[in-house]
């Protein structure tokens, strides 16, 4: 069905992701992001229509993920927070096969975009989460669940009025943590000098992590992160990339490791 002859109201992909996955169940909150109704090439959504139901789903906030069971394999899994189009995020998949990705984004074309790269590759090691990963960590992701993980390029919310915006603040670390192994590494990128200033700053702060640089700083790029679409775009205009590698602690503080609620 083409865009224009489909009825008001109707699911673009009705086997795909849903539009408002979690609706209405979970409370208002500020979001670290903006829905976006962007245009959905063929190939896209060919790839949405063939794959979303073997390797997607919707972060609804109904069950607590086996994530063993969701990959087809005990290796180690990494939560990739805002994959955007996912080149990237196929790119780490096929050097590293023996970690599988599990990749969240709201944006339905880079969905499936990383579905038809991962496809094209012959990749088995990525699964696309649609939705808010602050849902998908609060409720669908157990105790120590994670081996790592990594957020290129959040978007940066430059004005001082949507800084409460941004995702790395010290509430979302608090929830992270408990989610995370002992000694998994959360890896964060941008190339927004405030708000790489700011990512340290919190991280710093937080008891449940721990720089993995000795003199307290920002980390050089690791080989194994490929350059990001969002990062070439802002190389382009002559920003400074950081890298932050920060790692879980033995014993979270605060939160502790229970189980997520069930809503
Ligand atoms: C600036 S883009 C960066 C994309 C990609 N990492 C890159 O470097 O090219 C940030 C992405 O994060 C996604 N995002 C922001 N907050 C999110 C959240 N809470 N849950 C899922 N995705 C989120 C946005 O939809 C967007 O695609």
């Amino acid at each position: 069905m083409s865009e224009n002859s489909r009825p008001k109201g109707a699911p673009r992909f009705p086997e795909g992701p849903a539009p408002d996955p979690s609706g209405g169940r979970f409370e208002r909150r500020i979001r670290s992001f903006t829905p976006r109704r962007s245009r959905v090439t063929t190939a896209q959504g060919d790839a949405l229509r063939r794959l979303w139901p073997k390797w997607g789903f919707d972060i609804d906030g109904q069950r607590v993920l086996d994530l063993a069971e969701l990959f087809g394999t005990e290796a180690p899994v990494v939560l990739e927070i805002g994959f955007g189009m996912g080149e990237a995020t196929a790119q780490m998949a096929a050097a590293d096969p023996g970690t599988c990705i599990l990749a969240v984004d709201v944006h339905t074309p880079g969905q499936g975009n990383l579905l038809n790269l991962a496809d094209r590759a012959g990749l088995t090691n990525v699964r696309v989460a649609n939705g808010d990963a602050v849902i998908l960590l609060r409720e669908m992701l157990a105790p120590q669940s994670l081996d790592g993980a990594r957020v290129y390029f959040p978007d940066p919310w430059p004005k001082a009025r949507h800084h409460k915006r941004r995702l790395i603040q010290p509430d979302f670390l608090t929830l992270l943590a408990p989610r995370l192994k002992p000694g998994a590494v959360l890896h964060c990128a941008t190339d927004w000098e405030p708000y790489a200033e700011h990512m340290l700053e919190v991280l710093t702060a937080h008891p449940d992590f721990e720089n993995t640089q000795e003199d307290g700083g920002y980390a050089p790029r690791p080989d194994f992160r490929p350059l990001t679409r969002f990062e070439g775009q802002g190389l382009r205009k002559g920003h400074v990339v950081h890298d932050l590698l920060f790692r879980r602690t033995a014993t979270p503080s605060g939160v502790q490791d229970t189980a997520p609620t069930q809503a």
